[in-house]
């Protein structure tokens, strides 16, 4: 009995042996991680944010985690963001390989692709085919202003009630991107929509949960037939979805034409020519996949957080209307171009932006090779999270750090000025390739929106609770608004 309980000791010792951590010299300080899952026991794993901030405060800027046996480090506050991602740019470009979010993209596309030739001319031509006039006759601004007309018939028909906005917001950026990606928006019963809506509920649902987290930490479980397997089953819809829509539009292509984001990337395929090009279906198909996701959860839960905001800050919407009214005249709705004639507007999007700090640990890097920051080591191959919380509400940066107000984004003269750390898109090359979208999409909605309808917070709904729920996107919990028409002589 004794021999066994001493052989159980030392196998014990052994394997702890065997599996401890060790930490490369000069790396930065952290948690001591346990053998196999590392820090990650350590963790809120249903909202990890709050331990950030502390371990921040115990071990500094830039402190190291372990995800099972990967070393991690996580960046906090301006300064270490700007050194890693603005002047060391390149050394922290690199997305993290073996992970359930790799492995669902096939490391193609943009998002999940690794710093590689393949992943700059991905993004070079996304960029260039998501400027306003890059997708052919219909601009990105007619596609966004054609799918607000349909919400604001939608809202007309509640006015003088409360509803519960989630599932217009969400169907309305979902068609948004569609319009862009297949040149076809649908309407809000239509099924296509509701089946696309609910398999990337179901995705983000398995993405911000725990199975995700034990797939990142212990990659053997791969191999097994745990709940995440529905998520590559549903990855493969998506993929099917636009694989058939690059077919139907092989067949209806005028070339040199195009429709929509699709015609353009075939039309960049064939100046390409076969062979060793960068640029295939297996590509589109990925792409399509995760502009559609990266576009719609990031968009729709930003406007939620205004309409939040707005509602139950009455003062600061009907400052917003006054500025619209007095820049539209009888127009009925704003062009993208009149930003610059509303500053208070524009400083009430970005604080929404800052306040709903929608993607809070952005999208994971990876370092490209062995690199410093902020005087420590950091191997080639680390994970590297930012905590852009860290940056949105650092004391040292903003006049009102923890409260939701304009001024923030205002100067002495009223004039909208932008803080360096306003960084909801994260900064360097791997900045949000669809910030410019996404603002042009903000703007256009909210001003659209308040200029037609007064939003209240209904007299029945109690106190409003801004905790927000965490995932790889936040979203405010959900709320109803009331809608009312507002009296307005438009042409
Ligand atoms: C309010 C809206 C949005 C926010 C706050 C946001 C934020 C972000 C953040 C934080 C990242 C990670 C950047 C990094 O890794 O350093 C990102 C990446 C990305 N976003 Fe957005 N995003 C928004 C909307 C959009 C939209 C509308 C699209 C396009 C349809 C889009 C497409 C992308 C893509 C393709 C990437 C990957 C860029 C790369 O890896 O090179 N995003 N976004």
């Amino acid at each position: 009995m004794l021999g066994t309980l001493i052989l159980l000791w030392v196998g014990f010792w052994l394997l702890l042996f065997l599996f401890r951590t060790r930490r490369p010299k000069n790396f930065p300080p952290g948690p001591w991680p346990v053998p196999i899952f590392g820090n990650l026991l350590q963790l809120n794993l249903a909202n990890p944010i709050k331990d950030l901030g502390k371990l921040s405060e115990r071990y500094g800027k830039v402190f190291s985690l372990y995800f099972g046996e990967r070393p991690a480090v996580v960046l906090n506050g301006l300064q270490a963001m700007k050194e890693a991602m603005v002047i060391r740019a390149v050394d922290f470009a690199g997305r993290p390989l073996g992970m359930m979010v790799t492995h669902l993209g096939d490391g193609k596309g943009i998002v999940m692709a690794d710093y590689s030739p393949s992943w700059k001319e991905h993004r070079r031509f996304a960029l260039m085919t998501l400027r306003n006039f890059g997708l052919g006759k219909k601009s990105l601004e007619d596609r966004i202003l054609e799918e607000i007309s349909y919400v604001t018939t939608l809202l007309e028909r509640s006015d003088g009630k409360s509803i519960n906005p989630q599932i217009l917001f969400h169907k309305a950026a979902s068609n948004i991107i569609c319009s862009i990606l297949f040149g076809n928006r649908y309407e809000h019963d239509d099924e296509f929509l509701q089946r696309l809506l609910k398999i990337f509920r179901e995705i983000t649902t398995m993405v911000n949960g725990p199975w995700t987290m034990l797939y990142d930490t212990l990659p053997f479980l791969k191999y097994f037939q745990l709940p995440f397997k529905k998520t590559f089953e549903n990855m493969e819809i998506l993929k099917k979805i636009a694989a058939d829509q690059i077919a139907q539009h092989k067949s209806t292509q005028v070339p040199e034409e195009p429709r929509d984001f699709i015609d353009c990337y075939l039309d960049e395929m064939e100046k390409r020519g076969e062979g060793f090009s960068l640029f295939n279906e297996s590509q589109l198909i990925i792409l399509c996949v995760e502009l559609h996701i990266a576009g719609t959860d990031t968009i729709s839960n930003t406007l939620l957080t205004a309409y939040l905001y707005l509602t139950t800050h009455p003062d600061v919407q009907a400052r917003c209307q006054q500025e619209i009214d007095a820049v539209l005249g009888d127009r009925a709705h704003a062009s993208f171009e009149d930003r610059h004639k509303m500053p208070y507007v524009q400083a009430m999007i970005h604080e929404v932006q800052r306040m709903a700090n929608i993607i809070p640990l952005s999208v994971f890097h990876r370092t490209t090779k062995d690199t410093q920051l902020m005087g420590y080591n950091i191997p080639k191959g680390t994970l590297i999270i930012q905590n852009l919380t860290s940056v949105l509400y650092e004391e040292s940066q903003w006049k009102f750090p923890h409260d939701f107000n304009p001024s923030n984004f205002l100067n002495e003269q009223g004039e909208f000025v932008k803080p360096e750390a306003f960084m909801p898109f994260s900064a360097g090359p791997r900045m949000c390739l669809g910030e410019g979208l996404a603002r042009m999409e903000l703007f256009l909605f909210l001003v659209t929106l308040l200029r037609r309808f007064q939003f209240v917070w209904p007299e029945d709904a109690g106190l409003p609770d801004y905790t927000p729920v965490f995932g790889v996107t936040v979203s405010p919990k959900p709320y109803s608004m009331g809608v009312r028409l507002r009296c307005l002589q438009t042409e």
